[in-house]
């Protein structure tokens, strides 16, 4: 509870000259929270820790922290905190109750406002395991500084501009059948974009030809616009489709075309502040830090590029949403990109270097044939869905074969495995994909999760309620109370860092805990029933918080 910590740290900081933390030791020899302040303190004053320790002790006010039971001075000056489980249980139980869907959120982002730019695929170009990635990652990022106090703006930063699409027109105008685009945009898109390449391989004037729709796009040609937008359009299509089953929206979807006509502007500030010049061969370029490539913003013969849309959107957005951060889900390879953007940006005054975050994340490696590809690390989002949906269906039969609506259930499962797979790891860490591990329902996977969460349901369907006394409760009851008072800690680190795998780890070994209590503990029919009760509804309670944290389905049956 993060209340009785605070109210801890604020007495001894009141009694002592040092910054106070208040911690959760390791092992349970070590109490509930302990704090080694008083070395601190005795060093600076050339006191013996351990009588430090002693006196203030001694000093504490132990009225206001009533769910604890016993103070400790220990060796090394440490002060050690033992829980009063009745008490205790008590105060958690009861706020949890009480604040409902908000237990566990925090107020220090309140007032500020932070923009997020996540998914951002390519239009017309295939889409990769990265996308998918940042997606996940991005949506669960938000929902966590939303739940932190933050007002969170969404944006689908689509790649809607490039060479590809001097190839779409050339293969659409020539090859296209508009009833097919219609019908599955990203993927006859991604069926173009591939045909193209083929043919180009045996007629090398196709790459000229792309080159001239590209150019005549550039220019506004007429034709050209009315394809890009027709392309673009049956992209978002598509695209909303596959992130509503992923229960995923955005505030806004302007793409990297909306910038077109803002690129001028930024170049001309960069050339009039002296942050650009112009190099030998005629191209812009912004000087990078010691030794460095540098960034470049325009080429020789006059086009702009990625880094300059980036320039215009960050401008663009602090003067729209005024925001306090601007946080870029985007993978690894990305990194010398950003840093080199965040440093122009700062230099044009368009931003702060430290409002400007790249949130990375380290690469996924799938096994052949695990996802469906069409081609090398090309994945289409809405087939690895279905393939996920399939695989949990065979689970879903399996464990539970006369279930009620099984496809709706399996499309859940299979999402919720995917996501917690991706959101469990380190973000920045490199990353093998694995469904036996995705649907693994005995531990550490989604569906791990949603069948706890289904449990605790299952369970509270049939018991009444009724005085509860928390005295003299089984050792694991108590444990898994007290992690149901910790969970704003993996809130506050994920919102901190922007790292929801501790949310999900969390999680993990909560429904451990849980499973735990469930095989030592009856609640229907015990004569401890009014308490179990009162101890699983808050479990679900808090499983369901940290699930929506994730945008895990939860799941009343499965
Ligand atoms: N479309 C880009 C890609 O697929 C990602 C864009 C990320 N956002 C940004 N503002 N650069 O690599």
């Amino acid at each position: 509870m993060k209340e009785l910590e605070q109210r801890i740290q604020r007495q001894l900081e009141d009694l002592l000259d040092v910054e106070v933390r208040v911690e959760v030791p390791d092992s349970m020899e070590h109490g509930d929270y302990a704090t080694n302040a008083c070395l601190r303190q005795a060093s600076q004053e050339g006191k013996e820790p351990y009588r430090l320790a002693e006196e203030t002790v001694e000093k504490l006010d132990k009225e206001e922290l009533q769910e604890v039971d016993e103070i400790e001075a220990a060796g090394q000056g440490f002060i050690n905190f033992f829980l009063d489980e009745n008490k205790y249980t008590e105060k958690v139980l009861e706020k949890i109750k009480k604040e409902g869907e908000d237990y566990g959120s925090h107020s220090f982002g309140e007032g500020k406002t932070i923009v997020i730019d996540y998914s951002s695929p390519n239009v017309g170009k295939p889409m990769h395991i990265g996308h998918l990635r940042s997606t996940i990652i991005g949506d669960s990022v938000s929902r966590i500084l939303e739940f932190s106090g933050y007002s969170c703006i969404g944006i689908n930063h689509l790649g809607d501009m490039g060479t590809q699409f001097g190839k779409l027109i050339y293969a659409y105008r020539n090859w296209g059948d508009e009833e097919e685009l219609e019908e599955d945009p990203v993927g006859y898109l991604l069926d173009l974009y591939v045909k193209f390449h083929e043919e180009a391989e045996k007629k090398e004037e196709l790459e000229e030809e792309a080159r001239k729709w590209s150019k005549r796009l550039e220019e506004g040609d007429e034709e050209a616009e009315r394809l890009w937008e027709k392309f673009t359009e049956h992209t978002k299509k598509g695209l909303k489709e596959t992130y509503s089953r992923l229960n995923i929206q955005f505030d806004s979807w302007k793409g990297e075309r909306f910038y077109r006509d803002r690129t001028e502007d930024v170049i001309r500030e960069a050339l009039d502040k002296g942050v650009a010049k112009e190099d030998e061969d005629g191209s812009i370029i912004i000087e990078s830090e010691e030794g460095d490539s540098p960034y470049l913003i325009q080429r020789s013969d006059g086009g702009t590029l990625y880094s300059t849309r980036e320039l215009a959107q960050i401008k663009y957005r602090k003067e729209e949403y005024g925001f306090d951060k601007a946080i870029y889900v985007v993978g690894q390879p990305q990194e010398r990109h950003f840093e080199k953007a965040f440093e122009a940006a700062e230099k044009l005054g368009y931003a702060n270097k430290d409002e400007l975050v790249h949130v990375k994340f380290g690469m996924m490696s799938v096994p052949e044939g695990s996802l469906s590809t069409r081609s090398g690390n090309v994945i289409l989002l809405e087939d690895v869905l279905d393939r996920a949906k399939g695989k949990a269906m065979e689970a879903v039969k399996e464990k539970n074969p006369d279930l009620a609506g099984k496809e709706e259930v399996a499309e859940k499962v299979g999402v919720g495995a995917l996501k917690y797979f991706d959101l469990s790891k380190k973000r920045t860490t490199n990353i093998k994909f694995s469904w036996d591990e995705a649907l693994n329902f005995e531990g550490s996977s989604g569906p791990y999760l949603q069948y706890s969460y289904s449990r605790a349901s299952g369970i509270l369907e049939k018991v009444e309620e009724g005085e509860a006394d928390f005295n003299g409760m089984e050792d694991v009851e108590f444990k898994l109370v007290k992690k149901l008072g910790r969970f704003h800690a993996p809130v506050e680190q994920a919102a901190d860092k922007y790292e929801p795998h501790r949310i999900a780890v969390y999680l993990n070994e909560l429904c451990e805990l849980f499973n735990e209590f469930y095989h030592k503990c009856r609640v229907k029919g015990s004569e401890h029933e009014a308490r179990r009760v009162e101890i699983v509804k808050a479990f679900k309670q808090v499983l369901g918080n940290g699930l929506d944290l994730l945008n895990i389905p939860k799941l009343e049956e499965m």
